[in-house]
């Protein structure tokens, strides 16, 4: 068993039968799908919601009943991966290009639970870059308006093209100096017309399960 399968083996005992759950995106989530997949064969009811097109396919192909954010009211939990997470258990998601319906699923969610390996575990951000997803019409213009702001970064490329995310937009992706304020760098970004969202969740992680490679998982909670 890897560190990614044991964070995601940390969240199954927080499923709970009739629960609303969503259902994140990422290598690590994968693992944690396949455990919500044996839920569902062995009876237990769960209504999902899904982060991107991948989740989908994989719930689906599980047996997982996946419906539309728009027909429930709220979640009861989202289980997530992330990027880095600080010890304010602030951090950063959008690795996988799916950080808008991540935000929007785990803002309905009353619980929230990133499943990582240590790896992902920071003193503070800045290493990884931070994804902003950005709407491609004259997506030019939304760069050098982040540029003006003191942040360089550069789109997301899927071979020759650009990326483009779950909802057509593309990926702008910046380098930031470690330390940055997260809660500035937020309230920049969203003042800037063109951005769609951006990949730091600040005060929406309520539980990380920690996954080692040969340890059981730790959890940290609020
Ligand atoms: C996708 C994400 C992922 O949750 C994040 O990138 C972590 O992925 P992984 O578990 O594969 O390391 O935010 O948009």
């Amino acid at each position: 068993m890897n560190a990614k399968q044991r964070a995601a083996l940390g969240a199954v005992p927080y499923v709970k039968d009739g629960m609303k759950l969503g259902l994140g995106t990422g290598s690590t989530v994968y693992y944690f799908i396949e455990e919500v997949g044996k839920l569902v064969a062995d009876g237990m009811q769960l209504t999902c919601v899904s982060t991107s097109e991948r989740t989908t396919a994989q719930a689906v192909a599980l047996g997982i009943p996946v419906v539309d954010l728009n027909t429930v009211d709220r979640l009861d939990l989202v289980v997530d991966g992330a990027d880095e997470i600080d010890p304010n258990r602030n951090g950063i998601k959008g690795g996988g290009g799916a950080l808008f319906r991540e935000k929007m699923v785990a803002l309905a969610a009353e619980t929230c639970i990133w499943i990582v390996d240590e790896s992902k575990m920071v003193d503070a951000l800045g290493d990884f870059p931070l994804p902003v997803e950005i709407v491609p019409f004259g997506y030019l213009h939304t760069v050098r308006a982040v540029e003006k702001l003191g942040y360089t970064g550069t789109i997301r490329m899927a071979g020759a093209d650009c990326y483009v995310t779950d909802n057509g937009n593309y990926i702008l992706d910046l380098n930031l100096p470690k330390g940055y304020d997260p809660y500035a760098v937020e309230d920049a970004l969203r003042r800037v017309n063109g951005v769609v969202e951006t990949g730091l969740f600040l005060d929406i992680c309520d539980i990380v399960c920690v996954g080692a490679a040969d340890e059981q998982s730790i959890e940290f909670s609020r």
